[in-house]
């Protein structure tokens, strides 16, 4: 079987780290390279956390260092649920002989995606800094990488920073219009869908007690988060980046629907908000986007719990 080759482009993250594992873990992918972008956390953590990652898998793949700020905006990070270190407080270890590589990650992720000649699929699940510096820098891009899959924003669910803005967008709205603006097509996996995909305690106590590496990390990883939005009366903890890696080998997983979507960036309230035309008279030029809305929770979680689970 033919493998998909990908790059993921993460602000790694504890969601991040489950999506890494999954992506990892399916055999129909093929990691070529990481990159690291600021968002849950600053890149002085991010960047080690995904080489964290490597080691905990077994790993070398190679890791990219990518932007320390938000285009314009100042960083704002989400230590509430993925704790100080941006792992939700877990120490896991660097890898014996980390290789830290010179390349940044928008020039890493060009080169990658030439040589690829448009095979190469771009999964994003952090804010959209890195990408939108790439296709500055290179304004070909699009035609190397004519899709990208994206966790970010929302259609009709509202925002979970503000009551508009998902946080992937609201961290970097410029980074994020330019993005949909590209010519790219764009997958988003916004909070409509990834909200639906969420593990339950009970899930967490399964993976811990399956004694696999993968496993009790992501227990321990989540379990910040998960006293958090339990708290609130969530039943669990979404795993919002994992969806754009399921969607990309199981679609029949989700429901989707082709749409216009642009991003506010002068909005004094709605600043970050994806705006969808999904349900409006009044359409955009195109449809730039497919919008990820529905999926099968029970075939999706079941996915990541065997993805984790093979992580010894
Ligand atoms: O809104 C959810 C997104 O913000 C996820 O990517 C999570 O990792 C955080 O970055
Ligand atoms: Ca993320």
């Amino acid at each position: 079987m033919k493998k998909i080759p990908i790059w993921m482009d993460c602000d790694t993250g504890t969601d991040d780290a489950v999506a890494i594992m999954t992506a990892h873990a399916l055999e129909e992918l093929e990691i070529i390279g990481l990159s690291s972008v600021c968002g849950n956390a600053p890149q002085a953590l991010t960047y080690p956390n995904t080489l964290r990652l490597n080691r905990l898998m077994g790993t070398d793949y190679p890791v990219y260092r990518g932007a320390e700020a938000p285009l314009l905006k100042k960083l704002e990070t989400a230590e509430t649920f993925h704790g100080k270190n941006g792992l939700g407080d877990v120490e896991l270890p660097l890898p014996e002989n980390p290789v830290y590589r010179e390349e940044r990650a928008w020039d890493a992720l060009y080169e990658t995606a030439k040589a690829y000649k448009g095979e190469l699929k771009l999964i994003a699940t952090g804010p959209l800094t890195n990408i939108a510096i790439a296709l500055g820098k290179y304004p070909d891009l699009p035609e190397y990488l004519p899709e990208i899959l994206i966790m970010g924003g929302s259609a009709a669910f509202g925002g979970n920073v503000t009551p508009a803005a998902e946080f992937n967008i609201y961290a970097d709205p410029e980074a994020a219009a330019a993005v949909f603006k590209s010519g790219m097509h764009v997958v988003m996996c916004g909070l409509d869908v990834t909200m639906q995909g969420y593990f339950t305690p009970e899930d967490l106590d399964e993976l811990e007690a399956g004694g696999t590496a993968g496993g009790r990390f992501t227990k321990a990883c989540l379990s910040k988060a998960m006293k958090a939005l339990t708290q609130f009366g969530l039943p669990g903890v979404a795993m919002h980046d994992s969806c754009p890696v399921v969607y990309l080998v199981h679609p029949e997983y989700f429901e989707a629907e082709e749409a216009g979507v642009y991003v506010e960036t002068r909005g004094s309230i709605t600043n970050g908000k994806t705006v969808t035309d999904l349900y409006s008279d009044k359409q955009f030029d195109k449809k730039n986007a497919t919008v990820v809305l529905k999926l099968d929770r029970d075939k999706f979680i079941g996915l990541l719990k065997k993805s984790v689970s093979k992580i010894k």
